[in-house]
């Protein structure tokens, strides 16, 4: 009976289990639905539910505690690769590792790497884990700085890390015409701040991989304001891959475009 209960979409991160909602009928069977969890995966000790939107610049959701014992620290694993994140306090989301291999497939040794919203670092951890690449990793929130650097101790790599802590805005001033690929993963509002990648980019140019939301009606509107915005702001630039991450509502999904781009001097 408890079986019929469980969700079937919830997340697995390390120990701790994650639930996106639960139908209203379902609220007052919380913490049964907790137990089942725990009962079928014998290594969750935590079982959480999602309570309100990701919200905040440091992009954090709220977690009420339905079962287990409370911790938001955990390690988990992913293509080879051990991240540590605190729920609580930077953001993590087990959904993106399909993403986080796919955009590491591609570098190449000797590539410098902006990823200018890192979180904890996976996209960083798992270049440097597989490539001699450099790669700045970059992020407004001081907590996901320290768990980048504390993943960075506790995997082997091959590249080079170097955590940056601040908002983007400001390094992109600073470390300019320097990288072969940047990495947008705010896809919020990394529109606003394809300038700064620009920034980012060599002379001669380079990969962006940009992640949007976008309803699936929108879909043309979104690679036509794209195309604007990169026509105003590079020399050349060639669409190279549109395709939906997952979804995140009903016909919505979270989106990733790469490209080519070439900035304006
Ligand atoms: C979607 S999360 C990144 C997730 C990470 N790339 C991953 O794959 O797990 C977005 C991150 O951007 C950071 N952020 C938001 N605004 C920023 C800014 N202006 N400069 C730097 N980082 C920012 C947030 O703190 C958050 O950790």
């Amino acid at each position: 009976y408890l079986l019929t209960l469980v969700p079937s979409s919830f997340d697995i991160v390390g120990d701790i289990a994650i639930l996106e909602k639960l139908e209203p009928e379902l609220i007052p069977y919380k913490k049964e639905i907790a137990e089942a969890i725990m009962k079928v995966h014998t290594n969750v000790k935590t079982v959480l539910l999602k309570t309100g939107k990701v919200e905040g610049i440091f992009r954090i959701p709220n977690y009420e505690l339905i079962g287990g014992i409370e911790n938001y620290k955990t390690i988990h694993k992913e293509y080879g690769i051990k991240l540590k994140v605190d729920l609580s306090k930077a953001y993590y989301s087990p959904r993106l590792a399909t993403e986080h291999n796919r955009v590491a497939l591609q570098v190449k040794d000797g590539e410098i790497v902006i990823d200018m919203f890192a979180g904890v670092g996976p996209f960083s951890i798992m270049i440097a884990q597989r490539v001699k690449a450099k790669i700045y990793a970059i992020d407004i929130n001081p907590n996901a700085v320290e768990l980048i650097k504390e993943n960075i101790r506790i995997n082997k790599l091959k590249g080079e890390i170097i955590p940056l802590c601040g908002d983007v805005r400001n390094f992109s001033n600073i470390l300019m015409n320097i990288a072969n690929r940047v990495i947008m993963n705010l896809p919020g509002e990394a529109i606003s701040y394809l300038d700064c990648a620009m920034k980012f980019l060599k002379k001669e140019g380079g990969i962006v991989h940009l992640y949007a939301f976008s309803k699936e009606e929108d879909f043309e509107k979104f690679n036509n304001d794209l195309s604007l915005k990169l026509s105003s702001l590079t020399e050349y630039y060639k669409i190279l891959n549109f395709k939906e991450v997952r979804p995140v509502a009903p016909r919505e999904w979270q989106i990733v475009i790469d490209f080519f781009a070439k900035p304006i001097q």
